[in-house]
């Protein structure tokens, strides 16, 4: 005899929530192997029920009231598949004290308040799911929440936005800015609007539930300083290329002694690193522990059917353990301090408009050896009196390093604002 069908519900029926939708009708079977019921989606709510829509809903399935979601006791849980803060937040806490369980793809509503969310769940004993919320088709939260919970995870960092990885491989190739945004938007991986994209705030905000995750300890996007590409210049990533090395938009979370450091940058990648290959729109996660010593997860880390893959995977992961709550929803017990990256060891990478005269390179390698700073390499492309000084130094404490490079901006023969990026250790 088959078990009565499971109820879900969605909040928003778009790209991602369509897609749920679809999927679990095409993988009917599996899924009821898996759960040991048919799952059915019950409600889909939308601003607008009787908008015509390419993804052909069926008759009675959208609706424009939350209620008829929250208070339906045959849905058990809700796939949170509409984005934005509110009333996102509000329904969410809402769905939490009706007894439902939700999966979310929202990453900026779990950076923010990801401590009154996970709080509220833990309070009304339901679960609050979110691997669609980094990276998309990626497993790195159930690797992070579930495979490695013994395995002192110590680093997190990779390529966590496909909107400028694609832009960033194409720069290399020589495309400037303002045309591979254009590509970007024209081939759907650019949103209309691409502020979050290109200016790091979407990579901060996954990087927040990274760290949050891999430390136990609460992060929320305030605490990630961030730079995009927006103001990267395209002859830095010529000069990066002759030196070897590939720009990346690197999130990084690691664990130092005094606490955790956590930023987006604009980023040296040695070629020999495993993410310098990840090109394209595909995102990385890599993962450094004691016990691990690194686990690379690679794959797409958007769109509708990879995103709705990871939603699914979370609704079955209710479904499947309901009753049991293979793991509490909160996670996050420990309280470790922000660090400033000042105060950690960074490689970077410098490029100086200086005059081309005897003794410049002299002063300025003076000048860092004075803060502790020293060379690694240095490139120097000079025409009509001037050069561009292209240096990357060993690692040195980053403040130590910030200080001397201001002191070589101050310089006459400095010319500009230098660039300054940071470089990754190959290892
Ligand atoms: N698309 C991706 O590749 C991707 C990847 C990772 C994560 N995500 C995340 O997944 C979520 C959904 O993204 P999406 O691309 O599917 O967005 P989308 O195509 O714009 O769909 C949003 C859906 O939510 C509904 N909605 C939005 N605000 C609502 C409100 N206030 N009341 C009722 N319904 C509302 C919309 O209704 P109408 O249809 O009536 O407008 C629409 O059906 C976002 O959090 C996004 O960040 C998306």
């Amino acid at each position: 005899m088959t078990a009565s069908p499971i109820g879900i519900g969605l909040l928003g029926y778009g790209t991602v929530g369509s897609a749920v939708d679809r999927l679990l009708q095409a993988r009917q079977e599996d899924v009821t192997r898996v759960v040991g019921a048919p799952v059915e989606v019950r409600r889909a709510l939308v601003r607008d029920a009787s908008a015509p829509r390419d993804s052909n809903p069926r008759a009675g399935l959208l609706t424009s009231d939350f209620a008829e979601i929250r208070d339906d006791p045959s849905i058990t849980v809700v796939a949170e598949v509409m984005g934005g803060i509110e009333p996102t937040r509000s329904w969410m806490l809402e769905l939490f004290a009706a007894g439902k369980s939700v999966v979310t793809a929202n990453k900026q509503l779990l950076a923010r308040h990801g401590a009154e969310l996970f709080a509220a769940a833990e309070e009304h004993g339901v679960q609050l799911r979110f691997e669609a919320s980094v990276c998309a088709a990626i497993p790195v939260v159930k690797v992070l929440r579930e495979s490695m919970i013994a395995s002192e995870v110590n680093a997190v960092l990779g390529i966590v936005n496909g909107t400028t990885n694609f832009m960033l491989t194409a720069m290399a190739k020589g495309a400037d800015y303002a045309t591979v945004l254009a590509e970007a938007q024209a081939l759907g991986y650019a949103e209309a609007d691409p502020t979050e994209d290109v200016t790091g705030g979407d990579a901060a905000a996954k990087v927040a539930i990274l760290a949050s995750i891999a430390f136990h300890t609460r992060v929320t996007i305030d605490d990630v300083p961030h730079e995009g590409i927006d103001t990267l210049d395209s002859i830095d990533v010529a000069f990066a290329g002759d030196l070897g090395y590939s720009v990346k938009l690197i999130g990084q979370a690691r664990r130092v002694e005094q606490g955790v450091v956590v930023g987006v940058a604009p980023t040296l990648v040695p070629r020999a690193h495993p993410l310098s290959a990840v090109d394209g729109s595909f995102n990385a996660v890599m993962l450094r522990g004691d016990a691990i010593r690194e686990v690379t997860l690679v794959g797409p880390g958007a769109g509708g059917d990879e995103t709705a893959s990871a939603v699914i995977g979370d609704l079955m992961g209710v479904l499947g353990t309901s009753n049991s709550g293979f793991l509490r929803a909160d996670g996050f017990f420990r309280s470790l301090p922000i660090v400033p990256a000042d105060d950690v060891e960074s490689a970077l990478y410098l490029r100086l408009d200086v005059r081309d005269q005897p003794g410049v390179l002299a002063t300025i390698a003076s000048i860092l050896a004075d803060d502790q700073v020293s060379i690694d390499s240095v490139v120097q492309r000079a025409s009509d009196g001037r050069a561009q000084l292209v240096i990357v130094t060993h690692p040195a404490r980053e403040g130590a390093a910030r200080h001397a490079i201001q002191r070589i901006a101050d310089l006459d023969v400095c010319e500009g604002t230098p660039v300054v990026l940071r470089v990754l250790s190959a290892g």
